[in-house]
C-alpha cells in the first residue's frame, strides 16, 4: 500500500537549545511524516536579532539533526528565500511559531501554513539573560 508522505518544514535560530525548541519540533512532527529544519546561519541571525549566535552554525545545526523528530537540517541564509527552500523540499505544511503569526500567510499557495503557541516561560534571549546574572 502507498503511504502518503507528508512532508512538513519549519524554521528557527535553535540557539542555545531548550524545551521550547523541543516541544515545537515534536508538535511539527506531528503534522506530517518527515521534519525538515531550516536552521538560520549565524548571518541571518545578525540580520534578524541584531547579535551573533551564543552557538555556532555547525553546532547548531548537528543538535537540531540528532533530535528524534528531525528527517534532516539544511541552513537558512534568507528569510526572503523562505519559498525557495519550502519547493525545494516539497513541503506540505510550513509550521512557524505563533511569534510569526499572520506573517507567512503568503506562502498558503505553497502549502499549508500553521501556527503553533509558543512554550510559556522559555526562550534562548530569557536564559542568555539569566546565565549572566547568575553567580
Ligand atoms: N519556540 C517555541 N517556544 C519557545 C521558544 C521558541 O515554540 N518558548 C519556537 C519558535 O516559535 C520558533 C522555534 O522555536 O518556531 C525557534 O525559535 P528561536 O527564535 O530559535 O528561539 P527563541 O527562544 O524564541 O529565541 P530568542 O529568544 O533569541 O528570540
Amino acid at each position: 500500500m502507498n503511504r502518503p508522505n507528508k512532508v512538513v518544514v519549519t524554521f528557527g535560530t535553535f540557539d542555545v537549545f531548550h524545551i521550547g525548541h523541543l516541544n515545537i519540533l515534536k508538535r511539527a512532527a506531528a503534522y506530517g511524516d518527515q521534519l525538515y529544519v531550516g536552521v538560520s546561519s549565524d548571518r541571518l541571525n545578525m540580520e534578524k536579532k541584531g547579535r551573533a549566535p551564543i552557538y555556532a552554525e555547525p553546532e547548531r545545526l548537528a543538535i537540531v539533526q540528532h533530535m528524534k523528530p528531525v528527517t534532516d537540517v539544511f541552513v537558512e541564509d534568507s528569510l526572503d528565500l523562505k519559498a525557495q527552500y519550502l519547493r525545494d523540499h516539497n513541503a506540505d505544511v510550513l509550521v512557524m511559531g505563533n511569534d510569526w503569526e499572520g506573517k507567512f500567510d503568503h506562502l498558503k499557495d505553497i502549502c499549508e501554513v500553521v501556527y503553533l503557541p509558543r512554550t510559556e516561560g522559555i526562550s534562548t534571549t530569557e536564559t542568555i539573560y539569566k546565565i549572566k546574572k547568575y553567580e
